[in-house]
């Protein structure tokens, strides 16, 4: 594993992508017993995406399941495809299948976004006005997320802020629904930027060959956040890591 710290941020890199899940496994951990030892509940937005998903799988066995006083553990989603939540597309399911099924974390700590509702604006403000209500948030006010997850696509995008897009200018929002960039094509509903960055703890996971180039243009190429999303997740308070296998960081 080699570190590398610049200004804002902290980019690991590891040999495979199990090596990254792994260390994303005890930073997981670390975070909510720190969140226990404060007797606060420990806040978390999942993301979509393979790499993620192997994070979950490793979450869901010992030694981390049982390390992880899961009944403290809220959790919410970073983005949903919109479709019903046993499509095989949800990011609900994956989650379901790789970890809610395999811990025991009373239902209603696990937020899902509507991503079955026909009308994606309606969904889209649903799932804000549950953001407001468990955060106590007033008008203006931004939750802040103890951790959230983000994956990269090889186009640059995070949860699901897809290059060009007017969903990555939204400030008032906290949730919007959005046209994707990539397959799968069909809409989305995603957390904005201002909440991104209000975070206290950003991990991205990126794993792969076919992030490389992309990959090296986010982090060393000059800023260009509407072409690259990814960019743009800069919290303005809170720690930002990229966890990269080697193959992703072949050209950075
Ligand atoms: C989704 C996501 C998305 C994902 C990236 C990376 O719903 O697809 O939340 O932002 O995290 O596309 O996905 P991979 O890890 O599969 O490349």
């Amino acid at each position: 594993m080699q570190t590398e710290s610049r200004s804002q941020r902290e980019i690991v890199r590891f040999e495979d992508k199990i090596a990254l899940s792994r260390d994303a496994a005890y930073r997981f951990t670390a975070l909510a017993a720190l969140s226990a030892r404060t007797g606060r509940p420990f806040t978390v937005a999942l993301s979509g995406g393979s790499t993620p998903a192997i994070l979950y799988r490793l979450l869901a066995a010992p030694p981390f399941r049982d390390a992880i006083s899961w009944r403290d553990v809220h959790l919410f989603f970073g983005d949903e495809r919109c479709v019903p939540p046993d499509s095989p597309d949800s990011n609900f399911r994956m989650a379901s299948e790789t970890l809610l099924s395999q811990i025991e974390i009373p239902p209603q700590k696990v937020h899902r976004m509507p991503g079955e509702m026909a009308d994606h604006d309606t969904a889209a403000r649903q799932y804000e006005s549950d953001l407001r209500a468990f955060f106590h948030l007033s008008a203006g006010e931004y939750p802040r997320f103890d951790l959230i997850l983000l994956g990269m696509g090889p186009d640059g995008h995070c949860a699901s802020l897809f290059p060009h897009k007017p969903a990555l200018q939204e400030q008032q929002q906290l949730v919007v629904a959005t046209e994707p960039g990539l397959q799968p094509f069909v809409p989305r509903l995603t957390l904005t930027l201002p909440v991104l960055n209000n975070a206290a703890n950003i991990l991205f996971l990126v794993a792969g060959a076919d992030k490389a180039e992309t990959l090296a243009r986010v982090l060393e190429g000059p800023l260009d956040p509407e072409a690259l999303p990814s960019q743009a997740v800069v919290p303005a308070n809170g720690s930002l890591t990229w966890l990269v296998d080697k193959e992703a960081a072949r050209l950075s």
